[in-house]
């Protein structure tokens, strides 16, 4: 999805034999839509493909189930507890054939782990970390999406503090939205977001080792291989698939005399939904304007909103707080807290910091979500309010 890069030694042609101080290096193409969609090339001191065992796993990662009674959530993600690594601490929350939403409060850093399934983004609400991968190293913090393109082979390393992370699981590809580019892939002039917004690791990560067992979540469930030697030893790689951080405090927002509907914060495109990037803007400057959302049913799409910072204006005195993460399905009208628009009168700006996901297909709820909702949000629009 991102440009071409290229990092460490790599040599002039493609498929070519290439030697290192230690020997052949071994080709590996990376590649999306078999060999015709976006893809890299990396260079192994090893086969990538020597692993000594597999074995199935069973991971206590909770299903979705329908939201039957068509129920608007608040979840109070901040009282989840702290629990394990960013992999296996994972909760699910929400989820449907295209994407699981989960929420992970780690501690301690992961193994090594990647998705053959699909692209992941995380959204670092809480703590540093770096993403150590096949392709080197990225360090990432607060307000950074970090986006993991599918089978990957990485680990997160968690820095002093734990870390707090909003995770989408998808079951495809994320990608730029094509309004945003060029015809032949550049940034437009007037996106919300350019390359130089977009971070990827500058140089290879090379780690000995032997036995080294990697944690594999793939279309039928849950593995573990045991590679031969550690997948940590890329010398070189080339080309527009790596993992890259972008924070959310480099999206531009884009604000108009009058409200600007929420596709202008578009940031990602995926399969079967979207994100969209809340921050810190002018308000609608048109004297008469409304300077809160007008209420919305999306007919086809189920909306949900991770608050991170700020003043949450139009559903202030909803009891939303950072960290605090609702869900709007389809079949149900959702607007602006009430009092909220003559609240915000006379408001030039709002300083709230959120990213939405809207979801195509309908969400399930997990357990673990359900036993941290709050149980007053669904009557939250009806008078009088909470304070
Ligand atoms: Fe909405």
């Amino acid at each position: 999805m991102p440009q071409y890069r290229r990092v460490g030694d790599v040599p002039a042609k493609r498929h070519v034999v290439h030697q290192s101080p230690t020997g052949r290096l071994a080709e590996e193409l990376m590649g999306e839509e078999g060999f015709s969609g976006a893809s890299s090339l990396l260079y192994h001191r090893s086969s990538p493909s020597a692993i000594l065992s597999a074995e199935a796993i069973v991971t206590p990662r909770e299903c979705p189930t329908p939201n039957e009674a068509l129920r608007p959530l608040h979840l109070r993600l901040g009282t989840f507890g702290e629990a394990g690594d960013p992999v296996t601490g994972r909760r699910s929350l929400l989820g449907n054939a295209d994407l699981t939403i989960a929420w992970v409060h780690a501690t301690q850093s992961s193994e090594l782990y990647r998705n053959a399934a699909g692209d992941e983004v995380a959204f670092v609400a809480e703590g540093r970390g770096v993403l150590e991968s096949v392709f080197g190293r990225l360090e990432v913090g607060p307000g950074d999406y970090v986006v993991v393109p599918a089978s990957t082979t990485h680990r997160w390393v968690v820095g002093a503090a734990p870390m707090r992370m909003l995770v989408l699981e998808a079951t495809g590809h994320m990608t730029i939205p094509a309004r945003y580019l060029t015809p032949t892939g550049q940034l437009r002039e007037g996106a919300p977001y350019s390359e130089r917004d977009l971070r990827g690791p500058d140089e290879p990560l090379t780690v000995d080792g032997e036995e080294v067992p990697v944690l594999i979540r793939h279309r039928s469930g849950w593995s573990r291989h045991v590679h031969a030697c550690h997948p940590f030893d890329v010398v070189g790689w080339d080309g527009c698939v790596y993992p890259f951080a972008f924070s959310i405090g480099d999206f531009e927002p884009m604000v108009g005399r009058l409200h600007q509907p929420p596709p202008v914060h578009q940031t990602f495109a995926g399969p079967g939904f979207v994100v969209c990037s809340f921050v810190p803007r002018l308000l609608d400057f048109d004297p008469d304007a409304v300077r809160v959302p007008y209420h919305h049913a999306n007919v086809d799409s189920d909306e949900v909103l991770f608050y991170v910072d700020g003043d949450f204006t139009s559903r202030k005195g909803a009891g939303i707080e950072p960290n605090s993460l609702t869900l709007h399905p389809a079949g149900f009208v959702h607007g602006p807290q009430p009092g909220s628009a003559e609240a915000a009168a006379g408001a030039s700006r709002t300083d709230e910091t959120a990213v939405m996901v809207d979801t195509f297909r309908p969400l399930g709820i997990t357990p673990g979500a359900l036993g941290v909702s709050d149980d007053h949000y669904l009557r939250s629009w009806a008078r009088p309010v909470r304070p």
